[in-house]
């Protein structure tokens, strides 16, 4: 929590219980207000970040409730129409910049306050009023320019400016969903710093043989539906007595766990401090989690659909794009929220009410055994705790849940949402890279592949990837019968030696392990991760979107922690060459054992859309888990408490008191 002491005060002017609270509006508006001094721009600076420089861990691990507290910023602004970024830290109590560089050929994030000024710049050029008319449609009004970002394929002109590229839609009125309705064929390159119009693509002036605007309404907006479904009986989740989490600040105990959360605009939802007491003994597992990149490639060569490969974390921001939420639809039971104040585009504090929700839910059986011959049944319910946000990028929603649950197990679950971005086909003929989801609409194959940012602490800094391979042995005088296998596990040492993929031929996963605290049997302590949504990555590694992409071409890698080591295809992302983040921090092949590691995992979702994913998606998941493997002695949950859920009953009138035959 902050406490404004003197908000005129020159100096020291927030007071801050912990090295992690977010920044307040007062801390935003006073970098900002350092940063237009100190560069002099007058109103032509620009903010694409601004946020907290996480304090050192020692000095989180460390802090003593009272002491005072250093606040850094960290910035990247830029100046509108020149291309380069100014990066650096400003010293937030001293109000001055204290570190600061010049990178000529970084290309800040595309903001939201531009998407639709990238719209208007291409409405208004002649070429592109030209191309909409060419193809009779009537109501220019109704044309709506989506902006992408570029990427980097060396088009003459392009060089050097920060430039968008986008597609066309149309509504046929108000309110109407524009995405079932593709104008196919036009392209409009704008330059986001001037916005200026560089060039119109039309791929079917030349031939003349444009395919038709396909025009069947297809709806999901409750202003036009008007049949419903009759809605289910009320399902409710009361907590009679309150939840069972602690909220301090930013900090949330529940059950054995507490942690702390925070957000910022480029990754989103943070979690901090992963902890895990048990027998009075507090534990740590993880200093830091977040979905550090994403990206989304297209499969389909035609027109100029091969552009779309899209970072939505490096290039717009995760977080710069996330909703309020509201209570009874995005978040059903008892709630708390988290309010986040980020910078907008011109450096002023902008809050996002309720962007992180807090709650716990039911999460089915978490043991049972029924003895045959005493017939005594033990049972017993299992609960998480759910963080989670969700994020708008275009026509897409990315809602990510963290779950922590009851037996020390950390899940991550991004459900996919929204509307597939839809391209124009001739009816019948949507060529091999897509599928016709309604008469003449086409989605394109792609994937979503996001990489997981664990750094992590499992019992301490000190820890190990362990690569653990199922062997069959064959049949011969040790395996005589032919059912032998086993687990083998080897440690990987070394940065390039860790950068692997799942092989379900060996029932492959990692363990990161402890080896300095060992379990009642004597092993390292350790957390199993399980990849249930490892997805094969298929744009070439050589063409210039793959190169831009070589983290998702591995499913593991492992690094030793390094406080700027932050985002896998790197800090600069839009209209990057390539090469950046992962695959250059792990050329020097740093070794990774026994040491402070961080796990990067690419996950995702592959996705051929379907008539059904259409006009809205029904959410699809994808995600991973950290298990608990060896880091308890036993199952931790044992001493859950036996009990009943009071309010249950049966559809033949029975009550929980009187249905079961265990106490
Ligand atoms: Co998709």
């Amino acid at each position: 929590m902050l406490r404004i002491l003197e908000p005129s005060s020159p100096g020291y002017a927030v007071e801050h219980e912990h090295p992690l609270d977010p920044m307040s509006s007062a801390e935003i508006s006073r970098t900002s207000a350092v940063l237009r001094e100190h560069f002099g721009l007058g109103d032509d600076i620009r903010f694409e970040t601004i946020e907290l420089v996480e304090p050192g861990k020692e000095v989180v691990r460390g802090f003593v409730p009272g002491t005072p507290i250093e606040r850094l910023a960290r910035f990247n602004v830029y100046r509108r129409a020149r291309t380069g970024v100014w990066t650096g830290k400003v010293d937030i109590n001293l109000g001055k910049v204290v570190a600061e560089e010049f990178l000529p050929d970084a290309r800040p994030m595309i903001s939201p306050e531009e998407f639709l000024l990238i719209e208007a710049a291409a409405k208004a050029d002649p070429r592109f009023k030209a191309a909409i008319e060419r193809r009779g449609i009537e109501r220019y009004d109704l044309v709506c320019v989506d902006p992408w970002t570029a990427g980097n394929f060396g088009v003459p002109g392009e060089e050097g400016r920060r430039i968008a590229h986008t597609f066309v839609w149309m509504r046929m009125f108000e309110l109407d969903n524009y995405y079932a309705h593709p104008v196919e064929g036009i392209n409009v390159v704008v330059d986001v710093d001037t916005m200026e119009v560089l060039r119109v693509d039309d791929h079917f002036e030349a031939s003349g043989d444009y395919v038709p605007v396909p025009e069947m309404p297809l709806n999901y907006d409750s202003a036009i539906l008007t049949e419903y479904r009759e809605p289910s009986s009320p399902l409710d989740v009361i907590q009679p007595n309150g939840p069972s989490f602690i909220v301090e600040g930013n900090k949330i105990s529940w059950e054995n766990w507490d942690l702390r959360v925070s957000f910022n605009g480029r990754e989103g939802l943070v979690l901090h401090s992963l902890g895990y007491t048990f027998g009075g003994k507090r534990r740590p597992i993880m200093y830091r989690a977040s979905i550090a990149e994403m990206v989304v490639p297209y499969g389909t060569p035609e027109g100029s659909h091969y552009r779309k490969n899209v970072f939505d974390s490096g290039e717009y921001g995760f977080g710069k794009l996330a909703n309020s939420l509201s209570l009874g639809c995005d978040c059903l039971g008892h709630i708390h929220y988290f309010d986040v104040v980020l910078p907008d585009l011109f450096g002023n504090p902008r809050a996002i009410e309720n962007c992180i929700c807090l709650h716990e839910e039911d999460a089915g059986l978490a043991w049972k055994h029924f003895d045959f011959r005493s017939e005594r049944t033990e049972v017993r319910r299992l609960r998480r705790l759910v963080i989670s946000s969700i994020t708008t990028v275009g026509n897409y929603e990315y809602a990510s849940y963290w779950y922590l649950y009851q037996n020390g197990t950390i899940e991550y679950e991004m459900k996919a949402s929204g509307i597939i971005n839809t391209a124009a086909c001739k009816p019948g003929t949507p060529q091999k890279f897509g599928t016709e989801v309604a008469p003449g609409v086409v989605g394109h194959i792609h994937q979503h592949v996001f990489s997981a940012r664990l750094d992590m602490e499992v019992d301490g800094p000190g820890n190990t990837v362990m690569e653990c391979d199922t062997h069959a042995m064959p049949i011969g005088p040790d395996n005589p019968m032919g059912n032998a296998f086993y687990v083998e596990e080897r440690p990987l040492k070394t940065e390039l030696e860790a950068q692997r993929c799942v092989d379900f031929g060996k029932m492959r996963y990692w363990k990161i392990v402890n080896p300095n605290v060992t379990n009642w049997v004597g092993k390292p302590t350790g957390y199993k991760l399980e990849t249930g949504s490892a997805v094969q990555f298929y744009n070439d590694p050589e063409g210039p979107s793959g190169r831009r992409a070589g983290f998702a071409y591995k499913h593991l890698w492992v690094t030793p922690f390094h406080p700027d080591e932050r985002f896998p295809a790197g800090d600069f992302v839009n209209l990057s060459k390539g090469g950046e983040g992962l695959p250059t921090w792990t050329k020097d092949d740093r070794p990774v054992e026994n040491t402070d590691l961080v796990i990067w995992h690419s996950f995702g979702l592959h996705h051929l859309p379907r008539p059904e994913d259409h006009p809205v998606q029904p959410c699809v998941l994808c995600g991973f888990k950290l298990m608990p493997t060896g880091f308890f002695d036993q199952n931790p949950i044992i001493d859950l408490p036996p009990g009943k859920n009071h309010a249950s009953k049966s559809t033949s009138g029975e009550d929980a008191e009187s249905c079961c035959h265990h106490a």
